[in-house]
């Protein structure tokens, strides 16, 4: 996936209060072209798979479960400096935490129904964006 690309996913909480269409429209007013995009439900080891990174971590199979729980919708999404300035839209993991106007200050609700995962490097964006989606590299 070329570097000016990154991956998210707005999470269970923010599918099922009907939060997508709003967090597609802030995303696109940002600048970012959605170059891929679906609806779609994880297992628990679908899940676990894609946060194999934090398996030691305490809160491991709460969020496997959450991330399970309910619809989500994955897209990969372009614009220049794309990771950071991504990150920089959702704000940070924990709500408490989220600058102003950022999609977790509106929509998450908790460290774990934070509303949306985007990726940390360019790395992770390839790696994550290659879980949901074939052949992203002729979109
Ligand atoms: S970061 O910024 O991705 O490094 O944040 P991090 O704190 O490492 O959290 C990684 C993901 O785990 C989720 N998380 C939690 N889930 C449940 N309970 C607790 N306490 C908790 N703490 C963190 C957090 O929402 C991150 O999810 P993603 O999808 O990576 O944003």
């Amino acid at each position: 996936m070329p570097t000016n690309r990154t991956f998210t996913m707005i999470k269970p909480d923010a599918v099922k209060d009907g939060h997508s269409g709003s967090i597609i429209k802030m995303i696109e007013a940002a600048g970012f072209r959605v170059v891929a995009l679906k609806k779609t439900l994880l297992t628990p080891e679908r899940a676990g798979e894609f946060y194999a990174v934090h398996s030691e971590r305490p809160f491991y199979n709460d969020l496997c479960k959450y991330m399970s729980s309910g619809p989500i919708v994955p897209m990969i999404l372009e614009k220049e400096n794309a990771v950071a300035d991504f990150r920089t839209l959702i704000g940070a993991t924990n709500p408490a935490n989220a600058a102003e106007g950022t999609i977790r200050k509106l929509f998450a609700i908790s460290m774990e129904a934070n509303a949306i995962h985007g990726s940390d490097s360019d790395e992770n964006a390839q790696i994550e964006g290659s879980f949901f989606f074939a052949h992203v590299d002729q979109y």
